[in-house]
């Protein structure tokens, strides 16, 4: 029987964090045991904010090495760059010709934009960024998208793009699933909000170790001391312990901050510390061997653009058929 496909991508806009890790990378590596899986840097989408070359290339192999260390098989997966295979904007062309502008004005992105009172500064990739993103998503047949509960919105969107298209020309593009690990939908970042780049609360995944101890020692606590009980629900190192440490040792940090007694908030920072650098270790290394060779992840790269593109000169010529265009030029 063929798998089923997941699908995801990462916008190479900053050096993935944990929020990434555990919200998205690490539920769709562990995808790749069940499913067929294509994942993507998203560098077209990084463009809507980025305005730096350099950066972009470099962002797009740290994504690439993050996913790959992380445990992706190249030999399993298909890791491509999404500029790679052009065809989606195309694709995302085909979709905006049968969305209505309503659709993406309430889009969050847009909201918040208009809140500020800055909707007109928006730019057109940032308005489009939803279209964009459907495109990525139906343009390979995708069943299920592993993705942070943020990104609900937008596979929301996609499936309403696919039903329009669908409506007005017949069945041609497949309706994906989101795919959001409960436990991990959000990842709380250092001051208690959500881990983003946008709010400078974020712990790199692969800091050397002294500079990850110093992350997480920066982690807000309340000032309760080391002999008062303490709740763990709710603050923000046992919250991150609970999605790292094992079941029992969850459980035994819950006891110890109801116990006080000698307990404090700097003995969990240790213990959730040693048990971040026990997952990452290994990765870190793997990290900066793939880091330090980029001809070889630029090959890794390649096979996959070759084989995603396959797959979306595919669809695309579905979806050409149906609209009355001829097939892609060979
Ligand atoms: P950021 O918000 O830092 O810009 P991205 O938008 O690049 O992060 O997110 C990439 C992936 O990681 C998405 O699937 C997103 O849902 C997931 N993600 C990002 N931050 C978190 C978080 N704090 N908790 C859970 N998932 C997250
Ligand atoms: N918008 C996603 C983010 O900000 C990245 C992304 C682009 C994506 N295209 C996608 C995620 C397709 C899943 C599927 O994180």
């Amino acid at each position: 029987m063929t798998r089923k496909r997941s699908l995801s991508g990462i916008k190479p806009t900053g050096t993935p964090h944990l929020g990434n890790y555990f919200g998205m990378i690490e539920p769709a590596v562990a995808l790749q045991e069940t499913h067929d899986p294509f994942y993507f840097v998203a560098d077209y989408h990084a463009l809507t904010t980025g305005r730096d070359p350099a950066r972009l290339r470099q962002a797009s192999h740290e994504v690439a090495a993050t996913l790959l260390a992380a445990g992706l098989d190249p030999a399993r997966a298909t890791l491509f760059r999404q500029s790679d295979v052009p065809e989606v904007q195309e694709l995302a062309w085909h979709l905006a010709c049968v969305t209505g502008v309503g659709l993406l004005l309430r889009a969050h992105a847009y909201k918040d934009a208009e809140a500020k009172g800055a909707a007109n500064e928006l730019s057109m990739g940032t308005f489009n960024y939803p279209v964009l993103m459907a495109a990525d998503i139906l343009l390979y047949d995708s069943d299920v998208v592993p993705v942070g509960k943020d990104q609900l919105q937008h596979i929301e969107m996609a499936q309403d793009m696919a039903g329009h298209l669908n409506a007005l020309y017949g069945n041609c593009l497949r309706r994906p699933e989101a795919f959001v690990r409960p436990e991990v939908a959000t990842i709380v970042g250092t001051d208690g909000r959500k881990m983003s780049k946008s709010y400078n609360n974020t712990i790199e995944i692969y800091l050397p170790p002294k500079k990850l101890r110093q992350a997480v020692m920066g982690i807000k606590t309340d000032s309760k001391g080391v002999d008062e009980p303490k709740d763990p629900e709710g603050d923000n190192v046992f919250t991150l312990y609970k999605v790292v440490a094992p079941a029992d040792k969850v459980a035994e940090m819950a006891a110890r901050y109801r116990e006080g007694q000698g307990y404090g908030y700097g003995h969990a920072k240790q213990a959730l510390y040693e048990a971040l650098e026990a997952l990452v270790g290994p990765q870190r290394e793997r990290y900066a061997a793939l880091l330090a060779r980029p001809s070889e992840l630029e090959d890794v790269l390649q096979a996959g653009a070759v084989r995603a593109r396959a797959v979306a000169r595919a669809v695309l010529d579905r979806v050409r058929d149906r609209v009355g265009l001829p097939p892609l030029p060979r």
